[in-house]
């Protein structure tokens, strides 16, 4: 059965000011309703700069998209006037950041803060919104709901400002929900309690997650599809057990030989020396050249497009599939 997908991002380009380049060149991927799409890759590659494009937060003085369409519910979202996107934002499509100190206001209580930003959407009374606040603090499970509701951000722990965060964005039932890095800052017990309280209300509300992440694990438990970013591309996709199990994509394979349980599965462990390219060196073939044990002078040329693997898998690189490669090297 064919479903229209939640958000649809086609031929995604954009390019910072007094840059040579498009850094986010040609960017492409769905998520349909109910579903967890995670975009990961390096500390650098253009993740949170793709995830603002999609929620009309890029800086306008700074970055300029140069082509694609950002469809969100059909509407595309690059061409829609701002007044709409704000009805959208926080509304139907809402983002969680990696450090919540810096969205929460330091100067309300979080119970007035999560009731305000359902006031703003749902024009309901104060009363309403706040026993809409209670009603989310106690599906983030946040230890005595009620008392919460009138601290200040200073006084929760990072875990506990990470649930306000869930519930504000939560609160009027979004159809997407943007979550960048949202348990990076947290100490891994913390982690694990966020991450499974996110899939637990993503399966309860059926909201089409995009997951920003560098880390595997996070990955492994909640993926549905993986898209591997590299330098503002996107190198690999395709269902998140195709790409644990059959990487093919050079960087891929370098991302998984950062992740021991995986290398351990693999049998092998690579390391890919090297930093992730600047906008103003940026190689003029496949970005990854310069770090790739797989090069081939044709590499450095022309960018390598998409090719499709089967079963839903895509790989941008001209020595694939990975099997040939891994025998020529
Ligand atoms: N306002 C800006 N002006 C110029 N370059 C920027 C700006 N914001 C981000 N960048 C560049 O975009 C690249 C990607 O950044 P980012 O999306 O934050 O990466 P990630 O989230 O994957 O770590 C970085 O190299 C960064 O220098
Ligand atoms: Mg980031």
């Amino acid at each position: 059965m064919h479903r229209d997908p939640v958000l649809d991002v086609r031929d995604l380009s954009i390019r910072f000011r007094g840059q040579p380049i498009d850094l986010i060149d040609t960017v492409s991927f769905s998520i349909e309703r109910g579903k967890t799409l995670c975009l990961v890759g390096e500390s650098g590659c253009g993740k949170s700069v793709t995830s603002l494009a999609i929620m009309g937060l890029l800086p306008k003085r700074a970055a300029t998209v140069t082509q694609g369409a950002v469809r969100f519910d059909g509407d595309d979202l690059l061409t829609l006037p701002e007044t709409r996107i704000e009805d959208l934002r926080g509304n139907r499509m809402a983002m969680i950041f990696q450090e919540p100190m810096t969205s929460l206001n330091p100067s309300f209580t979080v119970g007035h803060q999560v009731a305000e930003a359902v006031r703003r959407h749902k024009g309901c009374t104060p009363a309403e919104a706040r026993d809409r606040a209670l009603e989310m603090f106690r599906k983030v499970r946040m230890p005595a709901a009620e008392k919460r509701l009138d601290d200040y951000p200073h006084q929760m722990s990072g875990g506990m400002r990470q649930r306000v965060m869930i519930a504000m964005a939560l609160a009027n039932d979004p159809e997407l929900l943007i979550a960048d890095e949202p348990t990076t800052a947290l100490d891994v017990t913390i982690q694990a309690q966020i991450l499974d309280l996110m899939r637990e209300l993503q399966d309860d509300t059926g909201a089409a997650l995009l997951m920003i992440t560098h880390d595997l694990g996070v990955v492994a438990e909640i993926a549905d599809d993986v898209a591997v970013m590299y330098a503002g591309r996107i190198v690999e996709s395709g269902p998140v057990a195709r790409i644990f199990d059959e990487p093919q994509h050079p960087y891929t394979l370098g991302l998984m030989g950062s992740m021991p349980a995986i290398a351990g599965r693999q049998g092998r462990l690579l390391t890919i020396p090297g930093a992730v390219p600047l906008p103003a060196s940026m190689p003029q073939g496949c970005r990854f050249a310069s770090r790739c044990p797989f090069v081939q002078d044709a590499c450095h040329v022309a960018r390598p497009a998409l090719s499709d693997m089967g079963g839903g898998q895509q790989v941008a690189c001209r020595r694939a599939p990975l099997d040939t490669m891994v025998g020529a090297a």
